[in-house]
C-alpha cells in the first residue's frame, strides 16, 4: 500500500523513479509524484491518477540525479493532485514521501498552524514534513530533525526525505512499513519492495522498525531512532526480472492463474518426501517438537489469506486431530483472544506486510505462543518476525487479485498437514497416498486450465447480472467464499459465498430466474447433500453454473452450466475447484470494461490498519 521508491548517483534519476513506481503501482494508484533535487533547488511534480499521467506532467528529460517517488493509495484526503506525495514544507526545501499513517497528525497540525505553518493538503503525511521543518529550526540539520520529528509521531511510516539544504542525501525511516535499500556501485536505491529495483541491483538491506537510513551515492548509514549505530546485514534477492513482467499474457492476473501448474509444482519442490509418505520442511524444523505437543492451531489472515486458512483449518482439524481456529487477523487483535504459550499461531500472508497480520503476529508474541509465517515474498516483515515458517515459493505476484499464491498457500497448509498428521498418528501408507495425489495436482490443473474457452462462454452470458451466489459445502465452503470476493474484487458485481445449506435460512430469497447460482460440487462427502441444494435453487428457477468432476451425468441433468475438474482427494479439491472460479471472475470483469490487474480502490499490499 503507496509505494516509494529512490535514487542517488550518477544517472538522470526520473527514468529510475518510474520505471520503478510502474512495478510499484500494485501497491496504490490513486496518484503518484517524485520529487528531485536539481540547480541547488527542489522540482516536485505530481498527479492524480496513474504513474503514465505522472509521466506526461514531467515531460522533457531531467538531468537530476537524486530524488525520491510515490505512488498513492488514498488513506486520509481525496485521491488528487495536491493530496499525492510528495509533501513540501513551507519553503519548498524539504520533500516527503509516506507509506503508513500519522494517527496523531491532527494535533501536529493544529499546533504548527498556531506557529504559523501553512498547510495545502488534507493528509496526514504533510503533518509530518512540517514537524520536520520546525525541528530544523531547533537542530539545524536534516537527520537531527527527521529523528526528533519521528520520536513525536504516532502511528505507522515508510518514508523518504530530500532537502536542497542537504543536497547528497536521501534520509529513509520505518516503522510499520516496509524499506529496502538496495545497495550498487556508486549509486544506491530506496524502495517499498524489491520489484522497484531489482533490474538495477540484487543487493539489498531490510530496513527494521525505528531504523533511519542515511544514503548517499557512495554509502549507506544506518542508525536507530536514537541515534545509534546499526550493522546491517546485504541480502541478495533471487527472483528474476521476467517473473514481474506480463510475458505476452494482456493481464498479470491471467498470466499468473495460467502460472498455476508450474507455481504449485514450485510450492512443493523437493518438501515432499513420497517413499516416506512425509514431507520435508526446513523452516519448521526447530518447532517440530512444539507443534507436536500444541494444544491448539490458531491461524490469522485477511482477505484471500484467510480464505485458505479457513480450509488450512478443515484439512489439520480433520488429518491432525488438532483443534484449530481461524481468525481474522484484524479481529484477532482487538478482541484480546485467549492465547497460551502452548498455542501455535499461523500467520497467513501473500504480502508478509498485512499490517493487520502482523499486529496479529505481535499480539500472539506478546502472549508468548509459538508464531510461523506462512509468505510468499521472502525476507518480509511477517516472515522475519516469525520464528519459523514455510514459504509458499508462488513468484511475485502482481495482479491485485491473489490467484496463485491462495493455491500456493492451500497446498502448503496441506503439506503441514501431513507433517502434523504423521507426527500424531497417521500411517505411512495413507502420509504416502496423499503424497502421491499432491504430486498429481499441477497436472490436474493443467487439465482445467485447458478448458479456459469454456469458461469465458459461460462468462459471456452472465457479464450483465449484478449479483451472484456462490454455494459450497465442507472444503469447498472457503472456495465459494473466494469465487465471490474474486468476482466483486475485480468486476464489481455483488457477489456472496454460503455454506450450501445455509441458503435455506436467507440467501434463498434472493433467488429467481435472473440469479446466477454458482454451485461447487465434487463427489466428495457432501456431495448429496449438495444435490439437494441445487435442486431447491433450481425449484425457484435460479440459473446454476456448477463445478463438478469429471462424467457427473446427474448434476449435468440439473445444471444450466458445467464446469468439469478432475477428482481428487476430498482436501485438495479446493485447489483444483477454485480455478474455474477464478477464470470466471478475470472474464466477466474483462468482458465488462474493468481494469483487472488494478481494480478500483483495492491495494496489493494493505500496510494500514
Ligand atoms: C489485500 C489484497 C488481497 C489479499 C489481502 C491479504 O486485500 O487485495 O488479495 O488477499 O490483502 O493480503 P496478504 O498479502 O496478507 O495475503
Amino acid at each position: 500500500m503507496c509505494g516509494i521508491v529512490g535514487y542517488i548517483g550518477n544517472k538522470p534519476a526520473v527514468p529510475i523513479l518510474l520505471e520503478g513506481l510502474k512495478r510499484l503501482e500494485y501497491r496504490g494508484y490513486d496518484s503518484a509524484g517524485i520529487a528531485l533535487l536539481e540547480n541547488g533547488g527542489l522540482t516536485v511534480r505530481k498527479k492524480i491518477g496513474k504513474v503514465s499521467h505522472l509521466e506526461k506532467e514531467i515531460g522533457a528529460p531531467r538531468a537530476s540525479v537524486i530524488g525520491i517517488g510515490h505512488t498513492r493509495w488514498a488513506t486520509h484526503g481525496v485521491p488528487s493532485d495536491i493530496n499525492a506525495h510528495p509533501h513540501t514544507d513551507c519553503k519548498n526545501e524539504i520533500a516527503l514521501i509516506h507509506n503508513g499513517i500519522i494517527e496523531n497528525y491532527g494535533a501536529i497540525r493544529t499546533k504548527l498552524e498556531k506557529d504559523g505553518h501553512v498547510f495545502k493538503s488534507t493528509t496526514d503525511t504533510e503533518a509530518l514534513v512540517h514537524l520536520i521543518e520546525e525541528m530544523k529550526k531547533y537542530s539545524g540539520d536534516l537527520e537531527t530533525a527527521v529523528r526528533l520529528a519521528l520520536r513525536q509521531v504516532e502511528g505507522t511510516y515508510g518514508i523518504a526525505v530530500i532537502s536542497s539544504a542537504d543536497p547528497e542525501k536521501i534520509l529513509a525511516a520505518r516503522k510499520g512499513s516496509p524499506l529496502i535499500v538496495g545497495i550498487g556501485d556508486n549509486e544506491n536505491y530506496l524502495a517499498s519492495d524489491a520489484a522497484a529495483i531489482v533490474d538495477h541491483t540484487r543487493k539489498v538491506v531490510y530496513l527494521e522498525d525505528g531504523e533511519i537510513a542515511i544514503l548517499s551515492k557512495d554509502s549507506v548509514e544506518t542508525k536507530t531512532i536514537d541515534n545509534k549505530m546499526t550493522t546491517k546485514q546485504i541480502e541478495q534477492v533471487t527472483f528474476d526480472l521476467a517473473q514481474i513482467e506480463k510475458g505476452g499474457f494482456s493481464h498479470f492476473m491471467l498470466k499468473e492463474i495460467m502460472e498455476q501448474p508450474e507455481t504449485l509444482r514450485n510450492s512443493m519442490r523437493g518438501r515432499v518426501l513420497r517413499e516416506e509418505g512425509n514431507v520435508k520442511l526446513s523452516g519448521l524444523n526447530e518447532v517440530k517438537p512444539l507443534l507436536e505437543n500444541a494444544q491448539r492451531i490458531i491461524i490469522a489472515a485477511c482477505g484471500t489469506s484467510w480464505h485458505a486458512g479457513l480450509v488450512g483449518e478443515y484439512m489439520l482439524e480433520h488429518y491432525g486431530k488438532i483443534p484449530v481456529e481461524t481468525e481474522y487477523a484484524s479481529e484477532f487483535r482487538y478482541r484480546n483472544p485467549i492465547v497460551k504459550p502452548s498455542d501455535v499461531v499461523f500467520l497467513i500472508s501473500q504480502s508478509g506486510e498485512t499490517a493487520d497480520t502482523l499486529a496479529a503476529l505481535k499480539e500472539a508474541k506478546q502472549k508468548n505462543a509459538t508464531v510461523l509465517g506462512i509468505c510468499n515474498v521472502v525476507g518480509s516483515t511477517i516472515a522475519r518476525e516469525s520464528q519459523g515458517g514455510v514459504y509458499i515459493h508462488a513468484g511475485p505476484e502482481i495482479g491485485v487479485a491473489s490467484t496463485k499464491a491462495f493455491t500456493s498457500q492451500l497446498i502448503v497448509l496441506a503439506l503441514i498437514t501431513l507433517m502434523i498428521a504423521r507426527q500424531r498418528g497417521m500411517s505411512e501408507g495413507e502420509g504416502r497416498n496423499i503424497c502421491t495425489q499432491l504430486l498429481e495436482i499441477p497436472g490436474k490443473v493443467e487439465m482445467i486450465l485447458q478448458r479456459a474457452a469454456e469458461i469465458e462462454n459461460i462468462a459471456e452470458e452472465f457479464k450483465s447480472n449484478s449479483n451472484f451466489l456462490y454455494l459450497g459445502r465442507g472444503y469447498n465452503f472457503p472456495v465459494a467464499l473466494e469465487g465471490a470476493l474474486k468476482l466483486k474484487e475485480i468486476s464489481y458485481i455483488h457477489a456472496e459465498g454460503y455454506p450450501a445449506a445455509e441458503m435455506k435460512h436467507g440467501p434463498i430469497a434472493l433467488i429467481d430466474k435472473n440469479m446466477p447460482v454458482v454451485v461447487i460440487a465434487p463427489r466428495d462427502r457432501t456431495y448429496e447433500k449438495i444435490i439437494s441444494n441445487i435442486e431447491e435453487v433450481k425449484a425457484r428457477h435460479g440459473k446454476v453454473i456448477a463445478v463438478v468432476n469429471e462424467k457427473d451425468s446427474h448434476i449435468a441433468s440439473l445444471a444450466d452450466h458445467l464446469i468439469e475438474v478432475p477428482q481428487t482427494v476430498d482436501f485438495l479439491s479446493p485447489i483444483l475447484t477454485v480455478i474455474p472460479l477464478q477464470l470466471l471472475a478475470y472474464y466477466i470483469a474483462v468482458k465488462r470494461g474493468c481494469n483487472v490487474d488494478q481494480p478500483r480502490n483495492l491495494a496489493k499490499s494493505v500496510t494500514v490498519e
